[in-house]
Order: structure tokens, then sequence, then C-alpha cells
């Protein structure tokens, strides 16, 4: 594949690999449950502070190195990583330079680090809060391995990476599914880990309720959050996801546009569509022939399996080892 140039992976369109963003949501748009929020208050006063220290009052270009606030968000998906980092690009008065980790990979192949370099002068020249979302491949440890060619790309962007992180002296936000695995080196950069739950009953009603607009959105009087939130143990995004179908669906019913009113059913109706969609999604994603995928995504899960099958035969001799000693004992014993 060949390479594709920075400027082409920079877009404000789409779903592009990186984009420019003047914040719009705030922290009222966000329903967190209360041990996410004290931590991400604290993440914020450590924002707060570092840009009076070392913008305002100048001491970044006194001290040009090592300064960086870098901070792990880590949770499952749809629990609000992504509008965090927003909020907090917004409460600063910065855009949000969002970097969709996951999609650069793919298409860097070997021009990483110029890349890397790039994304780190737009953010220093936009003054801007640096998001990598869907980070997990930067955050795990580096292989010691590298046989494949992709390794060897994904440990060089992690090494150029803590390189630039080292001159740069604003705000980084990494945003993981996992928190476990990280590089040790990576790791020591990060200020402070934010771990995001999923909502609670509580939460998910009032998620329900801002993802609607307050006085526009035409409800029907049988429409109960509480309910809804009850029942269905899903993620801010999902109930994000939920609402756009049900109000899909209500517009698209027969009615004069004043009779038209999104009512439970559509709300049901719009859950349970995304629920089921998750469990397809999930069934797909191991029942998948790697013939489908490209030969990248193949290597990697080859190499998965690889070392799950390692993992398997280790543990395997690791048990025929304990029940030999066992029998040994019982031997000698008797
Ligand atoms: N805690 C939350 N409060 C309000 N809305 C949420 C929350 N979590 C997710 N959402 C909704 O779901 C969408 C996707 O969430 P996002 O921030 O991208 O999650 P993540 O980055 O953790 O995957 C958001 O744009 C928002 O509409
Ligand atoms: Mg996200």
């Amino acid at each position: 594949m060949a390479a594709i140039p920075f400027t082409r992976l920079f877009g404000t369109a789409g779903r592009r690999a990186i984009e420019s963003i003047a914040p719009r949501r705030t922290f009222d748009d966000v329903i967190l449950p209360p041990a996410t929020r004290r931590a991400l208050d604290t993440a914020l006063a450590q924002v707060t502070q570092h840009d009076l220290i070392f913008n305002r009052w100048g001491l970044g270009e006194r001290h040009p190195t090592g300064l960086a606030l870098a901070f792990n968000f880590a949770g499952p998906p749809g629990t609000g990583k992504t509008i965090c980092a927003e909020a907090i690009a917004h409460s600063l008065g910065r855009r949000l330079l969002l970097v969709r980790y996951a999609e650069l990979e793919s298409l860097w192949m070997g021009e990483t680090p110029k890349n890397v370099a790039g994304i780190f002068r737009t953010a220093r020249d936009e003054r801007a809060v640096l998001l990598f979302d869907e980070a997990d491949a930067i955050a795990a440890r580096r292989s010691t391995s590298v046989d494949y060619g992709f390794q060897r790309e994904s440990n060089t962007v992690v090494s150029v990476l803590l390189q630039e992180l080292e001159w740069y002296n604003g705000v980084v936000i990494f945003a993981t599914n996992l928190a476990a695995n990280f590089d040790p080196a990576f790791e020591r950069r990060i200020r402070t880990h934010v771990l995001f739950e999923m909502p609670g009953a509580a939460e998910r009603e009032q998620i329900w309720r801002v993802q609607i607009h307050p006085t526009r959105t035409p409800l029907a009087a049988d429409v109960d959050f509480g309910a809804l939130a009850r029942r269905h143990e899903v993620s801010g995004g999902d109930i994000r996801n939920a609402v756009l179908k049900a109000a899909l669906a209500a517009a698209a019913e027969p009615a004069t546009d004043t009779a038209r009113r999104i009512h439970q059913r559509h709300f049901e109706a719009g859950i349970e569509d995304v629920i089921a969609g998750k469990r397809v999604m999930r069934q797909s994603l191991f029942d998948e022939e790697p013939a489908a995928r490209d030969a990248n995504v193949v290597a990697r899960a080859a190499d998965l399996r690889a070392s799950r099958l390692l993992a398997y035969a280790v543990s395997a001799a690791g048990a025929a080892l304990i029940v030999a000693v066992i029998a040994l004992a019982v031997a000698l014993l008797k």
C-alpha cells in the first residue's frame, strides 16, 4: 500500500483519521458515575494549573522539555471518553485535535515518524488539546519480537511518540479500552489515569434525557426514560444510537409533522436494535474468515493465535508438572 501524505489524513468532515475540532460539548453534556467524575475533576484541576503556569505565566518558554500533561482515559466503548476530551478542550478555550489512532496505523506503513511529528506540530501551532482516540495499540507494551513488519512499525510509533511528548508542553489525552499491559516507558509519561465506568441506572436515565433536545424534540406522553434506563444496561454511546434510531423511526411514520412524536415504543425498538446489532458485531468478529481482512490484520490475528496457543501449551505443561509432583509426593509418602 502506498503511503498517504499527512495532509490527506487530515480533514474536518466525516470520519477522518485526524480532525481539528472546535469543541461544542461541555461537561454539562456528560453524565458520569461519581467516581469517574471525581477523577476527571482532578485531571481538570491539573490541566487548568498547567495552562496557567506554563502558558499564561510563560514558564513553558523557560522550561521546554518534559512538560506535557498526559492523561489516559480508560474504559469500555461509549462511556464518554471522547466527549470528555472535547469538554476539557472547551473549558480551556482550545481546539481539540482528534487523532483516530486505529485508523492511522494501518495507513502509515513506514511513514510513521514523519506523521507523528506532523501531528504534534499541528497541535502546537493550533495550541490544541491533543487526543489520541482508540489508542490501545500505543499504550500496549512494545513487543520484543519484531518478526513482523507491523510490529516494528508500532514499536517505532511508540518510540517516536515518547520523544515528541518529551518536547511538547500541552495537554495530551489517550483514550484506551484496556488499562492493563501498559508499556512501562509510556506509563511513566501518564500523569493520571481516569477510569470511565459503565453508567448505573440513575446515570442512564439522565443520559437518555441529555440525548434529546430539552424543548424541541417532540415526545409522546408515554415516554418513560426511567423505565428504559432500568431495563437496559447499556453505555451512553448505545443510548445515543438508540435515540437517533427512535427519532428516525418516528419521523418515518405517516402523520402530519405536528402529530408526529417519539413514543416509548420507538425508544424501546431503538435500544433493542442497538443491542442486537452489537451481538451480531461480536459474532462476526469471531467468525470472520481471515481472507476477508487485509494482510496486516491477518498477520496480527495469526500472531495473537500463536501467542494464545503458546499460552495454552505453557499452562498445560504447568498443569502436567503439578500433577507429576503430586503423584511423586503421594508415591514417596506411601
Ligand atoms: N457519560 C455520557 N454522558 C452523556 N452522553 C454520553 C456519555 N457517554 C457516551 N455518551 C454519548 O455517546 C456518544 C459516544 O461517546 P464517546 O464519548 O465517543 O465514548 P467513548 O469515547 O468512551 O467510546 C457521545 O457522543 C454521547 O452522545
Ligand atoms: Mg470515542
